[in-house]
């Protein structure tokens, strides 16, 4: 049995976990920093870049106590090498090195985005490849063809915004605050979701891509007309982004033949309609639906560790010149989609 420490600092989590090849989280421990960041309303890098500086090693330390482990028990280190905000990403990398280096054990650089796509199989020991995953972050929103470790078809992916990056913008601009998503969830649920007529961004088009950002446009001239309550404007807009996911999501099942589940990962999987919306679009097509529980959905350390099981287990590990990536996409042949914002 393989223990892998697992590192993470790629946005504003910084977090350290001790995660055994047998599914195992033998000790996990994360600082938020939104404390630091809500005056800004937003993740501001180089702020970041310095918390991880001084947070990850004490966080370290206290998940090998938990462990009852010391760096000499574990088998690999494995760190978020991108992609992400690239100070925090360097942090966590040059860290994960020098603890690698020091202990003679490998180095596994982990794709955070491999972290999220795996996720779902730290929980679930039945989930077998391959699967259809939705995932969607903070700073993603794909469908990829997960066919084991390392190998994912990019099926689709947004030509604008994030899904939590709309949720994140439209917080901001109810005045509901920082983090954004859990706020437009928890408001949603005194709202009617009727109330407020929003677009459907690509809903109905032949690719399954996505595009948020006219969703986004439409709930600040909801939100500017001054007739709607908040709570009415946020259940319409989470109406809204639920529609287009399940929409989406349904014409790639028709391009994911032979896929064992659908999966969703990534800080947006632990919004509840969402969850509920994609486990009834599983259930009509015979598929069978796998969400990691909710503490493993937003960005965490153990994630990354089984990641870097699954990596080790492969036989796969890293040298130390590696290099943080600020952009790094899991299907490196997908072709940018026409019309596409900055995102992969
Ligand atoms: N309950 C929720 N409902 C909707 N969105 C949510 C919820 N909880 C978290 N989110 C959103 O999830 C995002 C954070 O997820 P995550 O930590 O995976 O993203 P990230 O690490 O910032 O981006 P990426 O993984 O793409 O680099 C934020 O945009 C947040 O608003
Ligand atoms: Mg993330």
């Amino acid at each position: 049995m393989a223990l892998i420490l697992g590192l993470e600092s790629s946005c504003d989590e910084t977090a350290a976990a001790l995660v055994t090849s047998g599914r195992v989280v033998r000790a996990h421990k994360l600082a938020g920093q939104e404390a630091a960041h809500r005056p800004y309303g937003g993740v501001v890098p180089e702020i970041a870049a310095r918390a991880h500086v001084e947070i990850l090693i004490p966080l370290v330390e206290a998940a090998l106590a938990e462990a009852g482990a010391t760096l000499a028990d574990v088998d690999a280190v494995a760190a978020t090498a991108g992609p992400g905000l690239i100070g925090g990403v360097m942090v966590g990398l040059v860290t994960g090195k020098a603890l690698a280096h020091a202990a003679g054990k490998p180095l596994i650089a982990v794709n955070h985005l491999e972290g999220h796509a795996l996720s779902p199989r730290l929980a679930d020991p039945e989930l077998a490849f391959p699967y259809l995953l939705l995932l969607v972050s903070g700073g993603h929103c794909q469908l990829l063809f997960v066919e084991g470790v390392g190998q994912y078809r990019r099926l689709a992916t947004t030509i604008d915004d994030a899904a939590g990056e709309a949720f994140d913008k439209t917080a901001k601009l109810l005045g509901l605050g920082f983090p954004g998503g859990p706020a437009v969830e928890r408001a949603a649920r005194d709202g009617d979701a009727m109330a407020v007529p929003l677009p459907r961004p690509l809903k109905g088009s032949a690719e399954p891509h996505f595009s948020f950002a006219g969703l986004k446009s439409a709930v600040a001239r909801a939100a500017a007309a001054g007739q709607y309550r908040v709570e009415d404007i946020a259940a319409s807009f989470q109406a809204a982004v639920v529609d287009c996911l399940i929409d989406r999501t349904r014409l790639a099942i028709d391009r994911a033949q032979g896929a064992t589940a659908l999966v969703v990962a990534g800080g947006v999987a632990a919004n509840q309609a969402v969850r509920g919306a994609l486990s009834g679009l599983a259930e009509a097509h015979g598929l069978r639906f796998v969400a990691p529980p909710l503490w493993l959905c937003t960005d965490n350390a153990a994630m990354i560790g089984w990641a870097g099981a699954e990596r080790f287990a492969a036989g796969f590990s890293d040298p130390l010149d590696t290099v943080a990536r600020p952009r790094w996409p899991l299907d490196p042949t997908a072709e940018s989609v026409r019309g596409a914002g900055v995102k992969a």
